[in-house]
């Protein structure tokens, strides 16, 4: 959701902050734009509308140099995408960029163009820049005029400012938008997150919500909401820069897909003690043993990973569980059970509506645990318990592996409460544990059947619509099939509970609505296969995932079938998933879409 980087610095800074925005560009992609200091002080910018590439033609013909930069990468908001709307927005004075929006900014403009200033944009961001300009006009410095707008802004923002003849001098803030500040050596970056600062430095410090922070070549001073200047710790990334290459894979997405395996092992890792073989959870404030309910909330897959979670918590620990996506949850205001646990997941810590709804829950008196995989981001800072995803970072804006990740946290998280609950003895978490323990090498053996997804994929890519079908914890993987289908492909994909088809959408089958089910053997599959029967008789086209156990069943009726590894019960969500997920892929390919930016789309999405 718009990408920020900025460097104050001693070498050319344009090249560092297009590199910046590269690392950035899953944020946002409508447009981009960098703006520095030139040699005598003035500020001066150069924009393209779509790709960052598009902006590095006109680099190309037409260098920025100066050793202090701000740049942009653009996911629009206000006003279309076009080289006008993108940032750096500013004027003689002072040059911005913003990711967020800002809520009064109509109010700010009628007031600003009263006084004789005019817009050239259709943007929010650009009041910010007219209201700097307004106290710079009035005498403040820039510290000054910076922070006296900053003090009139409502809504959410991550703000980066530089200011003609100020040369070395750069402001940000950070209001319900993540900003991280880089420390390097001579020279100080900021940036969106970490991964746009990772070949930059390893020593990062990350602004609270109500920071704003002043740099300079030799350091930064951090204020508080109230103006109080105070100190904000530098951590050391384990980021490294190569961590974020393709690796010879065609796309993010398509790397992102073979690290599943790796992905659940590292995370495994971190959750079982391989001495005891136990689940071991960090330190919990509050008892797991008596929780009345759970309340999950997420956006998107995250969402669907929730989903898995809810039929896992209430069949194996016995614990009622309420569910809703944030958008919704936070403006509910649903009753909740006292001493009830909130629980949230996101890949990115950042995503507005999970932001609010985890406050929401916060303020109710529910303790929180988040399962994420940005262990620096807001939601991390605001949480009681983080559980960690270990999927490093994952750059393709349709999300894969953290999903895995996800599952198997929340997957590890219900071994423990049914533990403590005493719904699980000894023998029966060793039972879930080894499979658990099974999964990276099954996971692995996924990829030996990507000819036959290959040709699945043909027929899906053919379809305008798609229907997606599963039953228990197979209908939220029917979910995140079909999301990620729509996200990557543009064919409409819907999921539905197997047995709910016979209620209304089994009147769109026919033989160009193919339908992918998900049907792993087990106590579902007879009652899943008698939806598929019912489909097949009406002349749709069955397309199955199942495992050994089931595939001879399913291809005596589906046109095609992938028997993926059989696994225990329990986690054939996480497998399943890989391969609904691989047919996207092969389907996104077929289709030349951009798989890893597609249209519309942004990574962590950090407005409501
Ligand atoms: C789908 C996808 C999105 C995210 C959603 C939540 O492929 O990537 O649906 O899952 O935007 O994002 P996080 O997990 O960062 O809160």
């Amino acid at each position: 959701m718009c990408g920020i980087c900025g460097v104050v610095g001693h070498r050319q800074a344009t090249p560092i902050v297009f590199e910046g925005l590269r690392r950035l560009e899953y944020r946002g992609y409508d447009s981009a734009g960098i703006a520095t200091l030139n040699a005598d002080g003035h500020i001066e910018r150069r924009r393209a509308a779509g790709k960052l590439d598009n902006l590095g033609k006109v680099l190309e013909q037409a260098p920025l140099h100066g050793k202090t930069a701000i740049g942009h990468t653009r996911w629009a908001t206000h006003g279309a995408p076009t080289e006008n709307n993108a940032h750096p927005h500013g004027t003689a004075r002072v040059a911005i960029v913003h990711n967020g929006i800002i809520e009064n900014f109509e109010t700010l403009r009628t007031e600003l163009e009263a006084e004789g200033q005019s817009f050239e944009t259709e943007t929010d961001s650009e009041t910010i820049a007219k209201l700097v300009d307004h106290y710079l006009g009035a005498g403040q410095s820039p510290r000054e005029a910076a922070f006296s707008a900053l003090r009139r802004l409502e809504g959410a923002y991550a703000v980066a400012m530089i200011f003609a003849e100020h040369e070395g001098l750069m402001i940000g803030a950070r209001h319900g938008a993540p900003l991280a500040v880089g420390f390097g050596e001579g020279e100080m970056f900021l940036g969106s997150d970490s991964l746009a600062l990772a070949p930059l430095t390893r020593r990062i410090a990350y602004l609270d919500d109500g920071d704003c922070v002043v740099l300079s070549r030799e350091g930064a001073e951090f204020f508080d909401h109230s103006g109080e200047r105070v100190e904000r710790t530098i951590q050391t990334t384990a980021l490294i820069a190569g961590a974020v290459g393709k690796d010879g894979y065609r796309h993010y997405m398509e790397k992102e897909l073979h690290e599943h395996p790796l992905v659940i092992g590292q995370t495994l890792q971190r959750m079982i003690d391989p001495a005891t073989r136990k689940v071991v959870l960090p330190e919990m404030p509050f008892d797991l043993a008596s929780l009345p309910r759970a309340v999950i909330t997420a956006c998107g897959s995250a969402f669907f990973a929730g989903v898995v979670g809810r039929y896992w918590l209430e069949e194996i620990a016995r614990l009622p569980v309420d569910i809703d996506v944030a958008s919704e949850m936070r403006y509910r205001n649903p009753p909740l059970t006292p001493g009830s646990l909130g629980i949230l997941i996101s890949q990115s810590g950042e995503t507005a509506d999970t932001l609010a709804a985890m406050r929401g829950l916060k303020n109710a008196g529910l303790p929180i645990l988040s399962v994420l995989n940005a262990e620096h981001s807001s939601m991390a800072r605001e949480s009681d318990v983080v559980l960690g995803t270990v999927a490093g970072p994952e750059i393709s804006v349709a999300s894969t592996k953290a999903f895995t990740a996800q599952l198997t946290v929340l997957a590890c998280l219900t071994i423990a409460i049914a533990r403590a609950r005493g719904e699980l003895d000894e023998t029966g978490e060793e039972e879930l544990v080894s499979a658990l323990l099974d999964l990276p090498s099954r996971a692995a053996e996924v990829f030996t059947h990507d000819d036959a997804i290959r040709k699945m994929a043909s027929v899906v890519a053919e379809a305008r619509d798609v229907l997606y079908l599963g039953r228990g914890s197979a209908y939220p993987v029917a979910m995140e099939g079909a999301l990620k289908l729509k996200e990557i492909s543009y064919i409409h994909a819907e999921a539905y509970a197997a047995g709910e088809m016979k209620h209304g959408p089994i009147s769109l089958i026919d033989r160009t609505v193919p339908i992918v089910a998900t049907v792993p053997s087990g106590v579902l599959f007879d009652k899943t296969l008698s939806n598929l029967q019912e489909a097949k008789a009406r002349g749709g086209r069955l397309l199955a995932f199942t495992d050994e156990a089931g595939a001879d069943r399913l291809s005596a009726i589906a046109e095609q079938t992938i028997a993926l590894p059989k696994v225990h019960p329990f986690v054939t969500p996480i497998i399943q998933t890989i391969g609904v997920q691989m047919l996207a892929y092969e389907t996104a390919l077929l289709k030349g879409t951009d798989v890893d930016q597609p249209r519309n789309l942004a990574k962590s999405v950090t407005v409501e």
